[in-house]
């Protein structure tokens, strides 16, 4: 699996003292520098980390693949078609919450997805659907013209024993067949960890994984280059 990094974090610390340190681009850099071959930014719309300096700056100098996770709403649409991310990611996003809950709720915002699909397709931009791991909500990312489910990991992460793991393991399991039975790419993330993540090598559709907290968490102890570089490893399967 290709490991994206998701660099939020950096610019959370960096919004805590209201100055301009730690630089997220700096991480962005430092993140491709060890292997990782995508970095992941959330452009929300309370802009409480990366703001639109930030996502601009990464667009001209990230080499590898700039996925930019965002709510599929009009400022945000716009900002993407004027940015032009390798990918796009919608997320359903809501002002309390700490990060991202939950998976969209493709079915019942239907139409909506759709129209704003298709507004970034005429644009060539790639959009990846953050779903939980249910087949019908992976249907419905289909039919609205998604190129790419993210399989939300969160259920599987959280798990507390080993009979909750291998339940979770075999709903991604089988939400990633059926994403690629119906010809999407199949991403993955939220919650992915040094441990966790092996379990995810048996499922061979899954292609690439996004994670923040776990690798900037570590970072702070063994630096980024580091912390990336393990993951990269993990990711693809080496130990
Ligand atoms: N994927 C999506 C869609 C997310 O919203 C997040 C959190 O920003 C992640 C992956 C990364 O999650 P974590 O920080 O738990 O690795």
């Amino acid at each position: 699996m290709r490991l994206c990094v998701n660099i939020d974090h950096i610019a959370t610390l960096r919004e805590a003292r209201g100055g301009n340190e730690p630089d997220p681009l700096t991480a962005a850099h430092l993140c491709e520098l060890a292997g990782a071959e995508g970095i992941v930014c959330h452009l929300r719309e309370d802009r409480r980390h990366i703001n639109d300096r930030d996502l601009r700056l990464l667009r001209e100098t990230v080499k590898t693949k700039l996925d930019l996770e965002m709510a599929a709403i009009d400022e945000i649409l716009g900002i993407c078609i004027e940015t032009l991310p390798d990918l796009a990611t919608f997320v359903p996003e809501r002002r309390q919450e700490r990060t991202t809950e939950s998976g969209l709720d493709v079915i019942r915002n239907a139409s909506r997805i759709a129209e704003a699909v298709a507004r970034l397709h005429e644009h060539d931009i790639e959009v990846s659907l953050f779903v939980d791991p249910l087949e019908e909500q992976i249907e419905a990312a289909a039919e609205v013209g998604a190129d790419i489910v993210e399989l939300h990991t969160g259920d599987f992460a959280a798990a507390r024993s080993q009979e909750e793991l291998i339940v979770q393991v075999q709903k991604l399991r089988a939400a990633a067949a059926c994403a690629r039975s119906l010809d999407l790419g199949v991403n993955a993330g939220h919650g992915l960890n040094y441990l966790n993540i092996r379990y995810l090598h048996d499922i061979p559709e899954i292609e690439e994984v996004s994670i923040g907290h776990a690798i900037i968490a570590r970072a702070v102890f063994v630096g980024l280059e580091k912390a990336v570089s393990d993951m990269v490893r993990l990711a693809a399967g080496k130990s």
